[in-house]
């Protein structure tokens, strides 16, 4: 596999260079003074998020000097002299939950940064020295039966391949099953896009479609349902980019929260109030809607069916909620792990969700309102296992690891009770998204939070590595202090 993404960081610009000085000279005291010893604690809100002063230091991780590659670093054109860190990591695998936030009491993520000079990543032999590895703790996932549940997409026969780095994440290798509806599809084009999605081992049927979308969306529920198995309990209906970062916790979610053997619709409601003004309270199709087989079957039978499919309705979720309307006294269930995510911005506009720690079951616009490259995001479970996506660490320093997403340092420190809200990232009232994803709280400026985005992921054969990136700032026109490059390397087993 390839370089997985490459895309570009635009950040707030407040604060003066000096705090990169600062940060360099702070970073330089701290790895002279002893660190204690490591030591992984789960979230406690009581605990304080320095360690305890009184406690015995315990010498600090030994480095070691490696020769490195560093060419990948030329294309970021990087400012004259920039800073250089690195970590090996090692996942041991737990059988403990997911949490949200993971304290490493007297734990550095990384040794003092080198500062390179931009010509220097033509050099293919840089000495670089670094901590020895890092061992972080990733849960395992959950053991299911994949085949409970079909997903059917709507989409267009342009659009699907787009799709593909998506669906090879979660649906590969799996024992679900994929139907997708596709419109004005050119000759032969259906038994290609069929083999390609074969040689991704995703067990999908494809089918020309000569419906409207919103008819054709709808329509999945009959086509999935006519299609089920004895083992199907559950037919979801997403859009081509409904992101799932681990289907054995989503479908363990469902099975231990719902019981499919009822009329149940599970869905996300949108995150933006402003939409539910403006579409009501209804299911919303991005972040995924979960149809228990019984509901499925009553919204199957002829009568409702075809009234249900006569809608002039633009969006086939509105099709589904007005079907329930009229025809069940089912409401739809809105779980708050399903993410319809309508929030615009750049890459760093959604960093609030992604920096939650939180368990995201789906992630939607991610290549739409947002620019995030989730499937990079996400790469590194080939190392960490699904569970490790976007799960969280608190290092010494107040320096954050947002597995996939980011790396956060907060010089005026961070507390525990502000990593348990999400950070209101993106340029909207906090109102709008309370009842989704509060508690929310007030973005920070570049004087309280120093960021590295995540620009590449790539899966090598020792490991996958993750890039992350935080540029010096621009003031004026011209660049202040210097960029700053932090690379993980997540080792295979
Ligand atoms: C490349 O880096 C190595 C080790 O840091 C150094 O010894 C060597 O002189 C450098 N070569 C060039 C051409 O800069
Ligand atoms: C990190 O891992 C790579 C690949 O196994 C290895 O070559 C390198 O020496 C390691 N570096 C450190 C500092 O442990
Ligand atoms: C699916 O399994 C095959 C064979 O074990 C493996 O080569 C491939 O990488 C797997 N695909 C994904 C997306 O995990
Ligand atoms: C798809 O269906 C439409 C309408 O039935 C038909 O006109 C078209 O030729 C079909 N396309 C393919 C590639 O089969
Ligand atoms: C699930 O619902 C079915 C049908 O209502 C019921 O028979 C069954 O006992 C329920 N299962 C559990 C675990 O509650």
């Amino acid at each position: 596999m390839g370089a997985l993404s490459v895309f570009a960081l635009s950040r707030s610009r407040r604060s003066l260079s000096l705090v990169s000085l600062a940060l360099c000279i702070l970073a330089t005291l701290d790895i002279l003074r002893p660190q204690p010893e490591s030591k992984t604690q789960s979230f406690d809100a009581k605990q304080p998020t320095r360690p305890d002063p009184q406690r015995q230091p315990e010498p600090e991780p030994q480095t070691q000097t490696q020769i490195m590659d560093l060419t990948h670093l030329a294309k970021y054109e990087l400012t004259p002299s920039f800073t250089y860190s690195r970590r090996n990591i090692t996942r041991k695998a737990s059988d403990g939950k997911r949490e949200t936030l993971t304290k490493m009491d007297g734990v550095a993520l990384f040794n003092t940064p080198q500062i390179l000079g931009a010509d220097e990543v033509w050099n293919r032999s840089t000495s670089i020295e670094s901590f020895t590895p890092l061992t972080l703790h990733v849960p395992n996932s959950p053991e299911v039966d994949t085949s409970i549940i079909s997903f059917g997409i709507a989409t267009s026969a342009d659009r699907l391949p787009d799709a593909f780095p998506n669906l090879q994440h979660w649906l590969s290798n799996t024992s679900s099953s994929l139907y997708v509806a596709v419109s004005d599809p050119q000759e032969n084009e259906l038994p290609e896009l069929q083999s390609q999605l074969e040689r991704l081992n995703i067990k999908a049927t494809l089918a020309n479609s000569s419906l409207v979308f919103s008819a054709a969306y709808f329509s999945l529920i009959k086509e999935l349902y006519d299609a089920r198995t004895d083992k199907t309990e559950w037919i979801a209906l997403i859009d081509d980019d409904t992101f799932i970062p681990s289907l054995p916790t989503l479908l363990t979610h469902l099975n231990t929260v719902y019981n499919s053997s009822q009329e149940l619709i599970i869905s996300a409601a949108s995150d933006n109030f402003e939409q539910i003004r403006l579409f009501g309270i209804q299911p919303y199709g991005g972040g995924g809607i979960f149809i228990s087989v019984p509901l499925a079957g009553i919204l199957s039978q002829p009568e409702i069916w075809d009234s249900c499919m006569s809608s002039e309705s633009e969006q086939g979720d509105q099709i589904v909620n007005e079907c329930l309307d009229a025809h069940s006294p089912v409401r739809p269930t809105f779980d708050l792990g399903l993410n319809q995510m309508d929030l615009h911005g750049d890459f760093s506009a959604p960093a609030g969700y992604f920096e939650s720690g939180r368990q995201m079951l789906t992630i939607h616009h991610w290549r739409s309102w947002f620019q995030v490259d989730i499937p990079a995001v996400a790469a590194v479970s080939k190392a960490c296992g699904d569970e490790g996506i976007l799960m969280r660490w608190l290092f010494e320093g107040d320096v954050v690891l947002s597995n996939g997403y980011s790396i956060a340092e907060y010089p005026r420190g961070i507390s525990e009770t502000d990593l348990k809200g999400v950070e209101l990232t993106w340029s909207d009232e906090v109102w709008k998204y309370m009842h989704h994803i509060g508690p929310l709280r007030e973005k920070m400026g570049r004087d309280q939070k120093r960021s590295f985005g995540m620009v590449e992921t790539i899966v090598l054969e020792e490991g996958v590595r993750q890039t992350y990136l935080e540029r010096a700032e621009e003031i004026g026109m011209k660049k202040v202090g210097m960029d700053r490059v932090v690379e993980l390397l997540w080792l295979f087993d």
